[in-house]
């Protein structure tokens, strides 16, 4: 039995990629590591936290004592999330999750053409903001991958989306963001607290995720 101010805690959290297939050779998918999102996993762990951790493919060991899930697509990712949704007491979305996905997945290799080749793509679902919508007593992060006017950006997803706290970063700068060992973050929570944190490793910017959690649990208890 885990140990900390998280125990009994049953914690979601998403990490890395997603891939939505074009056909049995090719996706589109974006350049998250699963760095960050691994990291987060262990530090709850460490905080007594019962973590399950669904990944997108990373080439990453992920931390013991976590229960791991691996997705390939954002629909699979839907799923499996939806499905613990109930049961959670919180969910960390650092995953990098994909808004569209073909709307054809061929069952063959696509084969080349003379000419340009139009690929039609439709909207995935927003998991986060559905987590936002079916919200009961689960506290909510997400984060916010932007490239300018990040905090503008931020804001507006943490009221779209109902969440608790967004964690912002530029994924424009070389140290931080997607694929490097540190990020450079701000946490906007819900009630106008900003917390804003110098570059640091991801286990550490980690660390800082589950100290504010643990502060959001103590404030919902509090209530
Ligand atoms: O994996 P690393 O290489 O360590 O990189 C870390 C990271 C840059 C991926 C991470 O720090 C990060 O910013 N993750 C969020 C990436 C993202 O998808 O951001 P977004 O601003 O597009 O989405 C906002 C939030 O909604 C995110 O919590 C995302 O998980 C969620 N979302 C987005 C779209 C969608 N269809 N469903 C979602 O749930």
């Amino acid at each position: 039995q885990n140990q900390g101010p998280l125990k009994g805690k049953n914690i979601l959290v998403t990490a890395g990629p997603t891939r939505e297939s074009i056909d049995p050779v090719r996706y589109f998918s974006n350049y998250s590591s699963g760095k960050m999102g691994y990291a987060i996993a262990q530090a709850l762990r460490d905080k007594g936290a019962d973590v399950t951790l669904i990944s997108g493919p990373a080439q990453l060991t992920p931390p013991d004592d976590v229960e791991v899930v691996y997705i390939e697509s954002t629909l699979e990712m839907y799923e499996e999330v939806m499905k613990r949704y109930p049961k959670a007491d919180a969910v960390v979305k650092s995953a990098a999750v994909s808004d569209y996905r073909p709307k054809h997945t061929s069952q063959h290799k696509v084969k080349k053409s003379e000419g340009p080749v139009t690929i039609e793509m439709v909207r995935n679902p927003d998991i986060l903001k559905e987590l936002g919508e079916k919200k009961e007593q689960q506290i909510l992060i997400g984060f916010a991958a932007e490239t300018r006017d990040v905090a503008d950006y931020a804001k507006k997803k943490l009221e779209n989306k109902n969440l608790d706290m967004i964690v912002a970063n530029n994924v424009l700068e070389a140290d931080a963001g997607f694929q490097s060992d540190t990020n450079r973050v701000t946490f906007f929570y819900r009630h106008g607290k900003t917390e804003s944190f110098e570059l640091l490793s991801k286990n550490v910017v980690a660390n800082h995720l589950a100290d504010a959690l643990i502060s959001l649990f103590e404030e919902r208890e509090q209530h």
